[in-house]
């Protein structure tokens, strides 16, 4: 099931990574509208992390290619933000969470101009924004993984940007801290951004998002959150994960999951 949408935001055609002679990514084609939140959904090794670099030209590309406001990225670099799955970024360099967040400026000053008073209070208000501005001058190192993460994700924040990728911005974060950057998500949607999410809890996918992605190495659906995140399309998407089945027929028991009328539930 995928649903293609007229004036797309983000467009992916044929997008295909291979590492190593094996397919991590395999031939993937959607479209996005504006404006939406959308949740990229699957197993673990299923391609999510991938699918977002591709995005942003991070990784080679077998084939296809990725279009972003109709253009390739690299025409639109400003309007499109990206934050890292956090363990993929080494911390160990010495710069204080303000500093980080600053970094999210480089692309409006250019590199050869100075921060001005004005980005470092934008930097200051995307630092409240995620709740971290207590900490703004510690040094990155000595933050917990969900300090940084938040801190990461004020860089991407103060970029000021149109399209948001993140990957996995909730792992190692409370649960306080999560609603708020739910509700700080929620915000930036009704201002029109777009934003696409890896998210693996399924329980709270359904709550947070209006569109999905559900992937395993090959695309198994996108489109609105009331079409595609089914009982028989989330099966498809997680194959023989029991564990994960169990949860999704638990859901499913509690009404809070959508289920086609043709499907019993799943026991
Ligand atoms: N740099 C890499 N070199 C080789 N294999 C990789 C690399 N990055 C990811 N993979 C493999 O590609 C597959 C998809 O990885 P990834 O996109 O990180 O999945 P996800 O984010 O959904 O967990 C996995 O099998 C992973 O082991
Ligand atoms: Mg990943």
């Amino acid at each position: 099931m995928i649903v293609n949408v007229p004036n797309p935001v983000i467009e992916v055609h044929d997008l295909t990574v291979i590492y190593n002679r094996k397919p991590a990514l395999w031939d993937a084609d959607f479209t996005i509208p504006k404006g939406k939140l959308v949740g990229i959904v699957g197993p673990n090794g299923a391609g999510k992390s991938t699918l977002i670099k591709a995005i942003m030209g991070l990784v080679p590309l077998s084939s296809g290619h990725a279009e972003l406001f109709g253009k390739p990225l690299d025409e639109v670099r400003q309007k499109v933000s990206y934050v890292p799955q956090r363990e993929s970024v080494d911390w160990d360099f010495p710069a204080s969470a303000l500093d980080v967040v600053l970094m999210g400026r480089y692309r409006h000053t250019g590199l050869f101009r100075r921060i001005s008073k004005k980005d470092r209070n934008i930097a200051f208000e995307c630092l409240k924004k995620v709740r971290m501005e207590a900490f703004a001058n510690r040094q990155i190192a000595q933050l917990s993984g969900g300090q940084q993460q938040r801190v990461f994700l004020a860089r991407a924040l103060a970029q000021q940007a149109d399209i948001y990728l993140m990957d996995e911005p909730f792992a190692g974060i409370d649960a306080t801290t999560e609603s708020a950057i739910v509700d700080l998500l929620f915000e930036m949607r009704s201002e029109g951004k777009t934003i696409m999410v890896v998210h693996h809890d399924l329980e709270s996918a359904y709550e947070y998002f209006d569109w999905f992605v559900l992937l395993n190495t090959r695309l198994v659906a996108c489109g609105p959150k009331e079409e595609v995140f089914t009982q028989d399309l989330l099966v498809e998407t997680y194959g023989g994960k029991m564990n994960v089945l169990a949860k999704i027929g638990e859901l499913i028991r509690e009404n809070t999951f959508p289920v086609r009328e043709d499907n019993s539930p799943l026991r």
